[in-house]
C-alpha cells in the first residue's frame, strides 16, 4: 500500500455535505459529486462503481474492523501527547471530503512533476485539476495553515492497481502530522537550534510547486543542524514503534528501512516480524521544510508518517481478504466488537465458497502493442461489470502474431462470491458482458 511512493495541490476546494452523495455521470461532460458540479475532460477516468464509495466511510462505522484498529490508533496518540492539564494534544480529522486538487495531493507536497503516482493509469482523475485523494497525506497543507501543529488525518483513498487479495481500488489511510518548536525540542538549552545558522528564510518557497523537489543529501536537509533532527527521529521512532507494540505486542521484532518520499528527508519505513514474514507498517520522516515554509512555519521542525488501515486490520483479525471491509454480510459484521478495542477477536470463515475460474483472450487493435496495454484500464472494466465477485485476475499468456503482428493477450478472471456459491452459468453471463464492454470499450476482438 506504501508502495507508490507519492504525492502535489491547494486550497480545500470542496463543501463536503455528508447528507448527499448523489453521484450523476451525466451527458452533457459533467460529473456531480456531493453537491459539487465538475466539468469532465480527457483526464476523467472516474468509473460511477468508484464513485459509489465516496461516503461510505467504513473508518467510521460502528463496530466495523477499520474503525477499530483507527479508534487503537487515536486513543494511542491521545495517551501518548497531552497538556499539562492532561488533554490530549492531537486533533483527530476523519470526515475531510475525499475530491482533493492535483496541487493538494502532488504539488504542495513537492512530489515531482514527472513522478509516476501522478499517472492516469495509476489515480482516479475527475478531471484535469481534480482527483480522488491517493492518500492522506493530501491535507497536510490545509490542516498546518489552519493552525494545528498536532494532528491526525484519517480517510479514504483511491488508486487504481491490480487486482487481488490484498489490493483494492479504495483502503483507508491515517497520517500524522507534528510540529516542534525550538523550546519544545531543546528546553532552556540556548547553545542549541534547529536551523543552521546559515539558513534563511526563503519567500519563493511559499509557492512550493516552484521549490525544488529533488534531496540530494538523504541523511538531513541544509535548514535543519544535525542535533535538531536527531532528536526529532528519536522522537518519531519512539512513538511509532510504541504504536506497533501498542497493536502487535511488546514481543515484536522491528526494523527501520532507509526510503525516499518527496515529502520527507530523511525518511523510514517501519517493518516488523510478524509469523515469519518482515511486514511494512508505515511510512514515515521528517517533513520538508520548503512544505512547513508554505504555510507560514518558519519556527519548527516537524515530522509526519503515513499507514494503510486494512493492512492492519487484515493481520490483526487475520481477515484473508479486502474485500471483506466491504462486505455487509451479518455473518462478516458481528464478529466484530468496539466495545473492548483491546481485545480483538480472530475473524473466523463462515465458509469458504468455491472459486470459477474464466478466462478472457483477446486481440489487441491492429497499432496496439503488449507494453502500451493500460491494464488498469482493463482491471475498471472487470470491476464496473463484475463488481466484488471478481476476486483475483491475472495475466496468464501474451502472444505476439509472427505473420499478422497482431498482439494477443489472455487474462484469467477468478470470481467467487463472499456469502454464497455462484453458479457457473451466473458467472458465463458475467464472463461475456465484461467481453462484451471490452469490445467497445478498449477495442479489442475477443478471440
Ligand atoms: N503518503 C505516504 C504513502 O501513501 C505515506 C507517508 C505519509 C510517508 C507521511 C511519509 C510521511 O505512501
Amino acid at each position: 500500500m506504501l508502495a507508490i511512493r507519492f504525492l502535489r495541490s491547494v486550497s480545500p476546494p470542496l463543501k463536503c455535505v455528508r447528507r448527499s452523495y448523489k453521484t450523476n455521470v451525466s451527458a452533457q461532460n459533467t460529473l456531480e459529486i456531493r453537491n459539487n458540479v465538475y466539468q469532465t475532460d480527457e483526464w476523467t477516468n472516474i468509473t460511477p462503481k468508484i464513485l459509489s464509495y465516496i461516503g461510505l466511510n467504513k473508518h467510521l462505522q460502528k463496530n466495523h474492523p477499520l474503525s477499530i484498529i483507527r479508534q487503537r490508533i487515536v486513543n494511542y496518540f491521545y495517551r501518548s501527547y497531552t497538556n499539562s492539564r492532561g488533554n490530549p494534544l492531537f486533533s483527530v480529522h476523519d470526515k475531510i471530503c475525499p475530491v482533493v486538487t492535483v496541487q493538494q495531493n502532488f504539488d504542495n507536497l513537492l512530489v515531482p512533476a514527472d513522478h509516476p503516482s501522478r499517472a492516469k493509469s495509476d489515480c482516479y482523475y475527475i478531471n484535469k485539476h481534480y482527483l480522488l485523494r491517493a492518500h492522506t497525506t493530501a491535507h497536510q497543507i490545509e490542516l498546518i495553515k489552519s493552525g494545528l501543529d498536532n494532528f491526525l488525518a484519517v480517510g479514504d483513498v483511491y488508486r487504481r492497481d491490480e487486482i487481488d487479495s490484498t489490493h483494492y481500488p479504495v483502503f483507508h489511510q491515517l497520517d500524522a502530522v507534528r510540529l516542534i518548536s525550538q523550546d519544545k525540542l531543546f528546553g532552556n538549552n540556548l547553545d542549541l537550534h534547529i536551523f543552521e545558522s546559515s539558513y534563511k528564510v526563503n519567500p519563493s518557497s511559499f509557492s512550493p510547486i516552484n521549490s525544488s523537489s529533488k534531496c540530494i543529501d538523504q541523511s538531513k536537509q541544509p535548514c535543519h543542524t544535525l542535533e535538531a533532527v536527531k532528536l526529532t527521529e528519536h522522537e518519531l521512532k519512539t512513538i511509532l514503534l510504541g504504536l506497533a507494540k501498542d497493536l502487535f505486542g511488546n514481543n515484536i521484532e522491528h526494523r527501520w528501512i532507509d526510503t525516499y518520499f518527496p515529502f520527507t528527508q530523511p525518511s523510514w519505513e517501519l517493518e516488523i516480524y510478524y509469523k515469519g514474514n518482515w511486514m511494512e507498517v508505515l511510512g514515515c520522516g521528517i517533513m520538508r521544510h520548503e512544505i512547513l515554509e508554505s504555510c507560514g512555519v518558519t519556527n519548527s521542525i516537524g515530522y509526519a508518517f503515513g499507514l494503510g488501515l486494512e493492512r492492519l486490520a487484515m493481520v490483526l483479525f487475520d481477515i484473508p481478504d479486502i474485500r471483506l471491509f466491504w462486505s455487509n454480510d451479518t455473518g462478516f459484521l458481528h464478529q466484530f466488537n468496539e466495545s473492548n478495542l483491546y481485545k480483538l477477536n480472530k475473524y473466523k470463515p463462515v465458509s469458504v465458497y468455491p472459486q470459477c475460474k474464466n478466462d478472457l483472450s483477446f486481440w489487441l487493435p491492429e497499432n496496439q502493442d503488449i507494453d502500451s496495454f493500460s491494464a488498469n484500464d482493463f482491471y475498471d472494466i472487470v470491476r464496473n461489470v463484475g463488481g466484488d465477485i471478481v476476486e483475483q485476475i491475472s495475466l496468464v499468456d501474451k502472444f505476439k502474431h509472427p505473420k499478422t503482428g497482431k498482439s494477443s493477450l489472455c487474462f484469467r478472471i477468478v470470481y467467487r462470491h463472499m456469502e454464497r456459491t455462484l453458479t457457473q452459468a451466473e458467472v458465463n453471463e458475467i464472463h461475456s458482458k465484461i467481453a462484451q464492454s471490452c469490445v467497445e470499450q478498449l477495442e479489442v476482438t475477443i478471440r
